[in-house]
């Protein structure tokens, strides 16, 4: 029998759920050994289920295909079968919230892409490189749960991706008031141009829920973890606009930030450069090398060129210059399924696995 952990994919069928399988094909540590969906695709062959449907560049794995597809609510069954779950489920709030925790509560972990529980004073949110101290309070989440093993961690919006990691390297400069839009690719819906052809050549100047997550959610990364629970960050301020724009993969956000110190331009492009963190110390299986390059010329980051930097897992900035009404103004490219979405959940369980909060069940 193998090593390596036991894996479930809650929402297999899906685009999130599918960039899971693709991720953690050959992964050293975890191997995917059930997926779940809804009622609809359970009982089918993965294969089947997702006929007409598979969205990735790879052809679906050979260990996957022929896996039958559980319903994601036959919560005791599937985590009979796993060590840890993957959560990309597209159900109401409360469902997922109840869903993830009720899989807890079997003690399996739970390491979900849902915003469900990103507000649950005792879940972490977790982006590796940024704040891998808050796992801390898992402990304080067992004891809500009265689990020994089990608990939910989370990962935040995709679209905070491509400006968050860069105002986290310059914290030391003391960032105050960011002014961001997000310009975000049709696949953070879950959808292709063949899904969505009203997108090709289009600008929705709307996406729901999203600007409030890219005001919210970097301040509570930036949190810290005071009795069992993340207290937020007050010291920034963030207004934020999210337009989804025609592109498959990719989410580009343009920003202009206030600094109570007075960095230079090259005192800022220095701190993105030797930024890292936990993940490159711990030299995880999926962590960058180079968690953010910096690009000197005009014309990027460009998501043809760009968005695959670090295979989907590196943010690229650029265009870092004087502005006259703010400090500074840069532009950032992050890849939304990857590290937006399934590659920062791959990245989180395995630091959660290299601290020990994920370990293989007694059978
Ligand atoms: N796409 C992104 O870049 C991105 C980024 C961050 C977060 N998210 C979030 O991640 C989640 C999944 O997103 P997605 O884009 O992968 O969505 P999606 O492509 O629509 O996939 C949804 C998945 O959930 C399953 N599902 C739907 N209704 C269900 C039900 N009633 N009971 C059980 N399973 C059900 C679907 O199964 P069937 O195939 O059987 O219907 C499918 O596996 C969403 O909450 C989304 O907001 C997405």
């Amino acid at each position: 029998m193998s090593d390596k952990l036991r894996v479930g994919v809650l929402g297999a069928t899906g685009m999130v759920g599918q960039r899971f399988i693709d991720l953690l094909n050959n992964h050293p540590w975890f191997e995917v050994t059930t997926v779940a969906a809804s009622p609809r695709s359970a009982g089918q062959t993965y294969e089947k289920a997702v006929e007409g449907r598979w969205k990735m560049e790879n052809p679906i794995p050979e260990s996957v295909k022929n896996l039958v597809v559980k319903n994601v609510n036959e919560v005791e069954e599937v985590a009979s079968e796993v060590d840890f779950v993957f959560s990309a489920v597209d159900m109401s709030k409360e469902e997922i919230k109840a869903i993830e925790e009720a899989y807890a509560k079997t003690e399996t972990p739970v390491v979900s892409n849902n915003s469900a529980h990103r507000w649950t004073e005792d879940v972490p949110m977790i982006v590796p490189e940024i704040n891998p101290e808050h796992a801390e309070v898992i402990e304080a989440q067992r004891k809500r749960l009265g689990t020994k093993r089990g608990f939910i961690a989370v990962k935040p919006n995709c679209s905070i991706q491509s400006y968050a990691p860069a105002l986290t390297a310059w914290r030391s400069f003391e960032p105050y008031e960011v002014v961001v839009s997000t310009y975000q690719a049709i696949s953070g819906a879950g959808k292709t141009f063949k899904d969505w052809p009203e997108m090709e050549g289009n600008i929705i100047p709307f996406i729901g829920g999203e600007e409030e997550k890219s005001e919210r959610e970097p301040l509570r990364i930036w949190g810290k973890v005071e009795d069992g629970k993340i207290v937020p960050s007050d010291e920034i301020k963030i207004t934020a606009q999210c337009i989804r724009v025609p592109i498959l993969y990719g989410h580009t956000a343009t920003a202009f930030v206030k600094f109570k110190k007075n960095p230079t331009k090259e005192q800022l492009i220095e701190a993105l450069k030797n930024f890292s963190g936990e993940p490159q110390k711990l030299n995880l299986p999926s962590a960058p090398k180079q968690f953010i390059q910096y690009m000197e010329e005009e014309n990027r980051p460009q998501v043809q060129l760009d968005v695959d930097f670090e295979n989907g897992m590196g943010v690229s900035i650029g265009r870092l210059r004087e502005d006259s009404v703010y400090d500074y103004k840069f532009v950032g490219l992050s890849h939304n399924t990857i590290r937006g979405a399934a590659g920062g959940g791959v990245l989180c369980a395995e630091l959660l696995t290299a601290k020990k909060y994920i370990t293989k069940k007694e059978q």
